[in-house]
């Protein structure tokens, strides 16, 4: 049975901080899911750390698709939460409801995530009202990185403080279910969860939300480019692999892998046999 986000919202009443990372393949979400992480994104993150394009921006639909049908293959318990891509949600609240359908319908998501807050109210309440799980996403929004100027704190002064309490309101009234806060500074983070009865899920965004969200590549220290100042590196797997295949290519060169272990007997008499036939033939 898979967390619901009812559940999801009864973890925020009873206090209960909610992990979620993001996953982005079967074998991943499998791993994830099986560790018991109730709340798995399907991040168009993966434009970075797993298609190598400098930005979320050139992330499409299908790109979204196939990853998030992976994601939802690895799991039985996780809720999944496919990312919307760059221009699929703003051209109207139909094109978004549709978009947003199909990451329900054909991927098998159980609810989807998009960026902003006043202006993409309209959209999702329209896409709540059809029976969709939404969650939004405030403060950096990587996807209006161009208008942003950088990857940069957000809500810093009063007005954009304030501006920032106003699109958790509106996210929250349109019916989204939850609200990322990525790079907002704790104490309004706080004060955005303490007002709010939407689930807020910090990502740079201090302890006081009600979850953490983290891209799966920076806990693992998998993405080689940058680690994010809030990430936390659990692991150093990029070293790992690495190291595993400087190992693996020097037993191949040194013919000391594979041994009789990994390879396939069979018996010399009946290769000698095939031998004489080939050279008779
Ligand atoms: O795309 C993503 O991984 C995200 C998280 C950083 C919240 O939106």
């Amino acid at each position: 049975m898979r967390v619901t986000v009812s559940q999801i919202k009864e973890m925020k009443e009873r206090g209960e901080r909610i992990p979620m990372l993001t996953a982005y393949d079967y074998t991943t979400a499998r791993l994830l899911d099986e560790a018991g992480i109730p709340m798995l994104l399907v991040g168009d993150s993966l434009g970075m750390v797993v298609l190598g394009y400098p930005s979320t921006i050139p992330v499409t639909m299908e790109d979204m698709l196939h990853h998030t049908k992976a994601v939802v293959r690895g799991t039985q318990r996780a809720l999944v939460v496919a990312d919307m891509p760059f221009m699929t949600y703003h051209t109207s609240p139909s094109d978004a409801l549709r978009n947003a359908a199909r990451f329900i319908q054909e991927a098998g998501a159980q609810a989807v995530k998009l960026e902003g807050g006043e202006v993409v109210a309209e959209t999702i309440g329209r896409i709540v009202d059809c029976g969709i799980p939404v969650m939004g996403h405030l403060g950096l929004t990587p996807q209006s990185i161009h208008q942003l100027g950088g990857y940069k704190v957000q809500g810093k002064t009063p007005e954009t403080a304030l501006k920032l309490l106003r699109d958790a309101r509106a996210v929250e009234e349109a019916g989204a279910f939850a609200v990322v806060l990525e790079c907002v500074p704790a104490p309004l983070a706080r004060l955005i969860t303490q007002r709010a009865k939407i689930v807020t899920i910090g990502i740079g965004a201090g302890v006081h939300c009600d979850g953490e969200v983290q891209v799966i590549s920076d806990v693992l220290g998998l993405f080689p480019d940058f680690v994010p100042k809030h990430a936390k590196q659990y692991s150093r797997l990029g070293d790992v692999i690495r190291q595993v295949a400087k190992d693996y290519s020097a037993e191949v060169k040194a013919r000391s892998f594979p041994t009789a272990k990994e390879s396939f007997a069979m018996d010399e008499a009946l290769v000698d046999e095939v031998a004489r036939a080939l050279s008779s033939a």
